[in-house]
Order: C-alpha cells, then structure tokens, then sequence
C-alpha cells in the first residue's frame, strides 16, 4: 500500500483523485479542529475579551500568586449543614428546600483581592461561599458578598475597573485620574460605588449578610420560574466594626474572630429569597432591587466547623455561580457566564501549580470532616 493510502485508509484500488478527495477532507478535519481550539482560546480575537485575558489582568494588578485564588485570595474553609423551612418547596423542586431536609454544606469565607497575605481590613469585601451537598451527588454551589450591589454590569466594565482601581505604588491608591475616567464611562458604576461606600460595615463575618448580587431563578415542581436574588442574613445581630479590632496587632483578626466565635458555638445565617418583580432588571447586578420585593426565608445555614485551607478541603475547590442543583437556573446576567469562564481559567492554573500553606492558620475545630 502506498503511503497515501496508509495515511487515508484508502483501499488500494482507489483512484489518485479519490485519494486527494480524502486527504483534502482529512485536512479540512484538523484544520478546524485546530480552529475551534485557537477561536476558544482567543487567538483568532485578539481584541475579545476572554477568561485567560481576565485572569491575566489579575495577575498583572496582584502580582504572581501560585497556588492561589486570583481573587478571594485569602480564606478560611467550613463546614455545617442547612436546615431547610420548607418556605422555598413551593418556589423551587431543588431538594434541599424540601421541608425538615438537612443538607451537609461545606464552604469558604474570604477577603475580596488577590493578596494572600494581605493583612484584613474591616473596609475589604467579604465574601462566604458554600457547597451544598444533595443527594445522588447533585450540588449547589454559591459564592456571595457583603455589599448590596455589584461595582459593575458588564465582563468588560469588570476588566476595566481592575485597571483603573490599580493602587498606585507611590500612595498605595488608585490613581484618581484614571478611576474619574472609568467612572465617566460607566456612570451605572458611579451609582453602585456610591452605595457600596454607604453600606454598614459590621464587626466580621459572623454578622455580616452575604448576597448573591446576581440574579437566578427558581423552577417550581410545576415549571413555574421566578426571578430572584438571595441573601444569607445573620441570625447574630449586627455589631459596627470599632477601631479597637483594627489596632489589634494580628493580621488575620477577621478569621481568628470567626474561628473562636466557631470554637464557642455554631453560628447561623438565614438563607432569604428576594422574589423579583417583573420591572427588576436581571442583568444588571449593578441595580439594587426595591426592598417592596417579596422575600421567604428558606431555610438557614448552620456552621459547625472550621480549618485552614489544605490539601482536599475547600483550597481545591471552584465555587462556578453555574454549578446548580434541578431546581435553580441561571439568568440572563452576563456577568454569571464570565464568572463562570475566570474562575475555571483561575482554577486550572492554581491547580497546575506548587502550594504555599495559608497565611489563616486555624486551629481546626471539630464537629464536621471538611
Ligand atoms: C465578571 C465578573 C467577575 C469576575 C471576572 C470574577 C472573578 C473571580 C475569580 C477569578 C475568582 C477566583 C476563583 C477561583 O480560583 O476559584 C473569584 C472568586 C470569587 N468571586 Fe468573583 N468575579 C466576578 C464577579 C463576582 C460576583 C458578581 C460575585 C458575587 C457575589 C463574586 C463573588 C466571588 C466569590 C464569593 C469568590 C470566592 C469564592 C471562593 O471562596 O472560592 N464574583 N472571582
């Protein structure tokens, strides 16, 4: 058999016209293969925005980090369960929201950047991310802020911010010139920037509600959809950060606060769904919805346990906003896809990489295997 027909399976009886009419399929076969893998990855684009072009731009703003989050960087994994009121059954078929159902919950509470080692500060955004283990091996994950909007509505406005927020190493500030600009040309941002700097600013984690900010929907049994946001508001009443917690000498006084708060007792957030009106924007997480919204109270997260970041617990975990049990959808926010899109970029490159221990070094307290 001639090498043509080795390389095309040709029979060797085949015309050289039927030969070249397979070869030239075959081509046609990787060429656009090759295309399909260089389109995904934005060689074909270099004007598009992608997840790699996100995560390098983290990269560029925090310096290299490896074995990190690129944003969230500095964390603390948990472990507890949610107790279910049965107030969302008729809202969503998820079964987690099956009245008296208990779900094993693991999850991650963080500081906004992406320093590992950044010494807290009350002012930093928080954040709580949660697992939710259903049955038959479904999962729910969630990741939520402690601010009442997104600083932006679009993956580009987000790109774009990350370079005008830049500190500046001379002043350790943003470069107020470059933050009028952007401001200038996202004045849904300015509007969301204002509310963010009002919000009330608790004592750590342990007071602090945590928000979705972008919007989803809960499918009924029956496929009814409604349009909602959620919030995890502490059953712990509020109490305002004091400058006598951040004089305090220890750099992780945030998680060394919830982790001896853990060490007393449980503590307990209650998962409350803001049912959205037809009138409320979905893809514009930069929009506070009007608090006349309807809200039920589903059901509340218990948190029994924490540890620091290792091997197999939460440090190996993406908490993707897309990752929902039958029950819960995405909506239309754009900003939901390009979450999706950076934190697997994010994920595929800390996973490659060497691990340094966390700068939270937690007593583990016991309770729950994380
Ligand atoms: C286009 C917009 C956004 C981009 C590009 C982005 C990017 C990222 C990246 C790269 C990570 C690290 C992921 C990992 O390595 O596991 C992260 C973590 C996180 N993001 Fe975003 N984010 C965006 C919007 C949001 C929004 C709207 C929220 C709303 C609550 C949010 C909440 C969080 C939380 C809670 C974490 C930490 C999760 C954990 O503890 O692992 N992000 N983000």
């Amino acid at each position: 058999m001639s090498l043509l027909n080795d390389l095309t399976g040709a029979s060797p009886g085949l015309s050289p016209r039927a030969v070249f009419l397979r070869l030239g399929a075959i081509g046609a076969l990787v060429a656009g293969t090759a295309g399909a893998f260089a389109y995904a990855g934005g060689w074909l684009s270099p004007g598009d925005l992608t997840q790699a072009r996100i995560v390098d731009r983290f990269e560029q703003i925090n310096g290299p980090h490896p074995g990190f989050r690129r944003n969230h960087a500095k964390g603390l994994c948990l472990a507890g369960r949610f107790e279910s009121s049965g107030g969302g059954a008729r809202l969503s078929k998820a079964s987690l929201f099956a009245a008296g159902q208990v779900t094993p919950v693991t999850g991650r509470i963080a500081l906004a950047g992406g320093q590992p080692s950044a010494a807290d500060a009350v002012a930093t955004v928080r954040s709580l991310a949660l697992r939710f283990h259903l049955p038959d091996g479904e999962e729910w994950r969630t990741g939520n802020n402690d601010i009442p909007v997104f600083p932006v509505r679009t993956p580009e406005a987000f790109y774009a911010q990350l370079l005008a927020a830049k500190p500046d190493p001379a002043t350790g500030k943003p470069d107020p010139e470059a933050l009028k600009a952007f401001f200038a040309a996202h004045p849904e941002s300015a509007k969301a920037a204002a509310l963010i700097k009002a919000r009330t600013i608790t004592s750590g984690f342990a007071d602090d509600t945590f928000r979705s900010l972008n919007a989803f929907r809960f499918v009924a049994a029956d496929g009814n959809e409604t349009l909602v946001r959620w919030a995890f508001v502490p059953e712990q009443a509020a109490t305002a950060e004091s400058p006598a917690q951040t004089a305090r000498a220890d750099k992780n006084f945030l998680f060394d606060d919830f982790a001896a708060v853990i060490r007393q007792g449980p503590v307990r957030w209650h998962l409350v769904v803001t049912l959205g009106a037809p009138k409320e924007a979905s893809a514009d997480a930069t929009l506070p919805w009007p608090s006349e919204g309807a809200s039920v109270d589903v059901g509340r997260v218990v948190v029994t346990a924490t540890e620091a970041e290792a091997s197999g617990n939460c440090r190996d975990v993406n908490f993707d906003p897309l990752v929902l049990p039958a029950g819960i959808v995405g909506s239309d926010d754009p900003l939901l896809s390009a979450r999706s899109a950076a934190y697997s970029q994010s994920f595929t490159r800390r996973a490659g990489e060497p691990k340094a221990p966390s700068a939270v070094h937690d007593t583990p307290v016991s309770g729950a295997g994380l």
